[in-house]
């Protein structure tokens, strides 16, 4: 039997097994001594009454009288002269009496005392009282009892034990059978929900009662299972969704080879086809690539290579790499920094977020407005804000800016080229740094990003 509700019983039961056995056997001794006490104690009373009497009339007729009361009664006299010869007796108690007296006692205290008290075996328990009168023993009064009743009240304790023991040993069985089921029916309903949960089964629900250390297991257990579930849930939608990304640019690619390959075409359209594939292909390389970056950031060995950076000089830097393409589109860029501030950052991924930001505002501003990068320095953090002129964002999309493949406009994301990836992987890499990013936008009038970094 490998359960642990029967190891656990098992225990139990042996454990309290002991306790009881030893409560018994001690609480039968103790009675059984008590008892027998009181048989000798009542004897040795009775004799030392009789002889009570026989001290103020020490006469013939006192002494038949003695005789006559005890062949009444269960107990039995016999009184001796001061040597010992028997003068009186009640009943067929000769044998066994002669038998104790000729084993003469001396000095019995007068109080009495005990000559035969061997109840299992014998068939009488004896005492002896001696009567003095004026200082002088003048003989011993002999009382006898039948063990048989002794030995019979004795058995009968005995049985009485015999059954509530019986009786307590079964009731243990039950109560600790019961008991041990109660604690570990729980265990085994976590047992079973944790392999529901290893087969891929997240539909596990555990009852949880209280606030003790099982019903905390079980939480914890639920959390899980809820964990794994989202994560299944999550992994899913990632995978669809990667799909689908992948499948317009591929149909694209497709259709355009297949046109491009008719022999009967213009050069300058055969052209036009293979540059529309390159872009695809281009797209999807960017894709790729956006993705690895992402699925590395998932695992937990994601690191980030911190160091001390002048941030006004890292930023001029990246102003300068930016600079042209606003140019190209007829926009300005421009940049406020003042002061020394020093930041620990991981300088190559940062620069993709500051590159992502500054992309974005490019793609969704018009020609002729102007993007500007500031920074501003708070109590505890330091501020990067990246704002523009153009669009601006829907107040219903900006909560999921930056989830994976979320764009405002689907439709025209063909024609910006968007992955939806930049700002999902610009959070993971702020994140990395113990900052946080933040998006503000007014629709049809601007843009503002901010990225908060704790200060050293
Ligand atoms: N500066 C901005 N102005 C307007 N919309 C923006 C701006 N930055 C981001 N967005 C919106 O957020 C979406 C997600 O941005 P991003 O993750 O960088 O993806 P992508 O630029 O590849 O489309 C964009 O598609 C766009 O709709
Ligand atoms: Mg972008």
């Amino acid at each position: 039997m490998r359960k642990i509700s029967f190891k656990l019983g098992l225990f139990f039961f042996l454990f309290v097994l002991g306790i009881e056995t030893v409560l018994f056997v001690s609480l039968y001794i103790t009675l059984v001594h008590s008892r027998i006490n009181e048989e000798f104690e009542q004897l040795l009373a009775r004799g030392n009454n009789h002889r009570d009497v026989l001290e103020k009339n020490y006469d013939s007729s006192t002494l038949e009288h003695v005789t006559m009361m005890e062949s009444e009664a269960v107990t039995d006299v016999v009184i001796t002269d001061d040597k010992g010869n028997i003068l009186y007796f009640s009943d067929h108690i000769l044998p066994f009496a002669k038998r104790i007296i000729k084993n003469e006692v001396k000095n019995i205290p007068h109080d009495g005392m005990i000559v035969q008290k061997n109840w299992q075996k014998e068939s009488h328990i004896s005492t002896v009282s001696p009567i003095r009168v004026d200082g002088k023993i003048k003989g011993y009064v002999y009382m006898f009892q039948n063990t048989a009743s002794i030995q019979n009240m004795i058995y009968k304790l005995k049985h009485h034990f015999i059954i509530v023991g019986i009786l307590s040993v079964f009731l243990t069985i039950i109560t600790i059978a019961f008991l041990s089921r109660v604690i570990t029916i729980p265990l085994i309903r976590m047992k079973q929900a944790t392999e529901k949960l290893s087969k891929g089964d997240f539909s596990v629900r555990l009852q949880v009662k209280g606030e003790d250390e099982l019903a905390q297991l079980g939480k914890s257990i639920q959390t899980l299972a809820r964990d794994l579930e989202y994560l299944k849930k999550e992994r899913n939608e990632f995978l669809a969704s990667i799909s689908h990304e992948l499948r317009t640019p591929l149909t694209y690619v497709k259709g355009y080879a297949d046109i491009a390959r008719r022999p009967n075409i213009k050069e300058e359209e055969r052209e036009k086809y293979l540059t529309i594939i390159y872009e695809e292909a281009e797209h999807m390389q960017k894709l790729v690539k956006e993705l690895f970056e992402l699925a590395k950031m998932d695992q937990h060995s994601f690191h980030i290579h911190q160091s001390s950076t002048n941030l006004c000089s890292f930023l001029r830097k990246v102003y300068e790499k930016m600079h042209p393409a606003f140019q190209a589109k007829n926009m300005s860029l421009i940049y406020h920094c003042d002061g020394n501030i020093t930041v620990h950052i991981d300088q190559k991924r940062f620069e993709q977020v500051m590159m992502n930001l500054l992309d974005n505002a490019l793609k969704y501003s018009e020609q002729g407005s102007t993007v500007s990068i500031d920074v501003r320095t708070e109590k505890k953090n330091i501020v990067i804000i990246v704002s523009d002129e153009g669009r601006g964002i829907p107040e219903e999309d900006l909560p999921h800016i930056f989830e994976r493949f979320y764009r405002v406009d689907k439709s025209r994301s063909r024609a910006s080229g968007g992955t939806g990836l930049g700002l999902a992987i610009a959070k993971e890499i702020i994140e990395a740094h113990g900052g946080s990013i933040y998006a503000d936008s007014i629709y049809g009038k601007g843009t503002k990003m901010m990225i908060t970094l704790p200060k050293e």
